[in-house]
Parts: C-alpha cells; structure tokens; sequence
C-alpha cells in the first residue's frame, strides 16, 4: 500500500514555510513539500523535502507511484510584480503548474475513486476594479464581481479558479457528485504580512517592507501614495484559513471560492501602526507608476461573510493585535539577535 502524505508546493515561499511549521505539528501527516529552493534548515528536519521544478511531470508520475497523495496545498506561483517582469515565465508556472497538478490530482481521484482535496489560494488581484471611483464605491466586492484582474498574475489565478471548478466538477463531464472528483477549494488572499519572511515580487509587499525596514533602522520610501488602500491579514491567519478550509465538512460548503480579509488599511495608516511601534522609522512615499496602478486596481477591501457563514472564518488578529501581539515582538526578536 502506498503511504498516505500531504503535498505542499511552493514551500520555500512565504505561506509555504508557516504553513509547513504548522501542518508538521499535526500528528500522524507525512509532508512532502516541493520548492525549486531549499527549505531553511530547521524546517528541511520536519518534512521530506524535493527541490524540483513544478513543471517537471516525471517527478509527480514518481511520487504518485510512491505516495497517495490526500491533500495538496498548491502554492507555488509567481507574485503579481514578478510577474510583470516576465510574463511569459510566470504564465508557464501560474498555469502550466497549477494545470498540471489538477491534472494529477483529478487522475488520483479517479484511479482511487476518493476526492484527492486541493487547496489553492488565490489572490485580492483576481479583482480589477476599473478605477479609483469604481474602487470607492465598491469597497468590499463579493467574490463574483469585478473579476477584470489588469495584471498576468491576477489573470492566472482567475483562470487557476476556473480550472479548479472544471476539474472538480466537470471533469471529463462526469456527474456532479461522482466520488471520484477531486475536492477543490480555494480562498483569495489580502496581502499577507509575516514577522518571519519578507515577501519578494508581490505588490502589496510595502506593508511588510516598512515594518521590516523601521525594525532594522533603515529608511525606507514606500511604492504606493499614501492614501492607497488595500487589505491585509497577519500570516498565522492565512495559514490558519487554509487548514481550515480544508477540513470544513464537503456539505457545509456552497462555494469552492472565498474570499477572506483581516483589516483594510491606507499606505499611511500601515505607516502609523509601524511608528507607533518604532517611532524613529522614516519612511516617504515615492510612487512607482506600474505597481500603483495594480494596488489602484485592487479592492480597499473583501467581503468575507461566505467563508465566515459556511466554515467559520473568523481571523485572529485585527490590525491593533497583528502588531502589537504578533508582528512588532517578533520582528525584534528576529533583528535583535
Ligand atoms: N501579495 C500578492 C502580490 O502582491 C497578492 O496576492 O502579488
């Protein structure tokens, strides 16, 4: 019999190392996790790691071979900024990685006829609002609305959504309920902010940049104009709704797409929770025009009552508690030593 294991890709990104700390307390779950890095090395002891390529089908065909997967955790990607840089490349993973892992998952489902479960996050770039009146008047857009993402990124992720849907319920058109879909479940993530990690080619990375920065003593000129407003959420959450996620019961779900939200801030409102805490941090604002037009195209925030409704999101941290409990006294720790 093969052995029952849990996959998560893009595991050296930033939800892929908090997420692998904390599937890796769960008892009895052998973890394989994927990265085309390496995993820091007091995380690399809790898991089976493989440095691979997402696009490379033989090391799945592999694995398949050894493992039943149950669960995949899909996150490898390339970030909204990198993305534009190179489009063409990030396509290719977005896409092509995440098609070829529906693809594995869906055949797995079918051969064992038991749903493998795919979680996927997804992303606030999924939106496109149009322009900043529409965004005014549209604060928290319901997760069908406003889909007209203006970057490759936000275009591959809505289309990873749409391949999710195809794959677990269309399949082949097979029926509906047949036993043998896969189980695909998807939240959209705000920007995400951890004390640990610091994000590297997403848009909303300024939030997390001027708190690292102010942590550290370094000036730092912030992207996006002040008043550029976005949501965000501490990274515990986002690992904590991804578990959750899923292991909601199948029936209590009446969506496969949710979106989820912590607190909604202004580039200047990030500014003052930073200085509260570290009130000699210097930070200016020096609009990039590029990476102000997606954060201009992004919602200012979600809404999130789905998720809250049918499997119980409820986010730990607000913004006063993301700092002060969980960002601030971690990220000097992590400087001071
Ligand atoms: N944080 C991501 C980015 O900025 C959005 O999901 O690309």
């Amino acid at each position: 019999m093969r052995k029952k294991a849990t996959l998560i890709t893009g595991a050296a990104g930033e939800v892929g190392q908090a997420l692998v700390e904390r599937v890796s307390q769960q008892e009895n779950t052998h973890i394989i996790s994927m990265d085309i890095k390496p995993l820091p090395p007091e995380l690399d002891s809790k898991v089976q790691h493989i440095v691979g390529d997402i696009l490379d089908k033989s090391l799945f065909n592999r694995l398949v071979s050894e493992y039943d997967i149950t669960h995949i955790y899909h996150l490898a990607a390339l970030l909204s900024t990198s993305a534009e840089y190179q489009p063409m490349l990030a396509h290719d993973i977005n896409v092509g990685g995440t098609m070829q892992l529906l693809q594995l998952a869906a055949e797995q489902s079918e051969w064992k006829r038991n749903p493998v479960k795919f979680i996927f996050p997804s992303s606030v770039a999924a939106f496109g609002m149009g322009s900043l009146e529409n965004k005014a008047a549209n604060p928290r857009p319901q997760e069908w609305e406003w889909n007209n993402p203006i970057t490759m990124y936000g275009c591959n992720k809505l289309y990873g959504e749409t391949l999710g849907i195809y794959y677990s319920n269309h399949y082949k058109q097979l029926a509906d309920d047949n036993p043998t879909m896969l189980d695909y479940r998807c939240v959209r993530f705000p920007g995400l902010i951890s004390a640990y990690t610091v994000p590297s080619g997403g848009t909303s990375d300024y939030g997390p940049e001027m708190l690292h920065a102010a942590a550290q003593g370094k000036p730092y000129a912030c992207f996006v104009r002040e008043s550029a407003a976005i949501s965000f959420m501490a990274m515990p959450d986002a690992v904590t709704s991804l578990i959750q996620v899923a292991s909601a019961p199948r029936e209590k779900l009446k969506h496969q797409i949710y979106n989820i939200t912590a607190f909604s801030l202004s580039a200047e409102e990030f500014a003052e929770y930073v200085k509260k805490h570290f009130p000699d941090a210097e930070i200016t604002y020096e609009s990039d025009i590029n990476r102000q037009r997606i954060i201009d195209s992004w919602p200012i925030d979600m809404n999130d009552d789905a998720a809250r409704r049918d499997w119980g999101w409820n986010p730990d941290y607000d913004a006063e508690r993301a700092f002060s409990e969980y960002l601030v006294p971690n990220i000097r720790k992590r400087y001071e030593s």
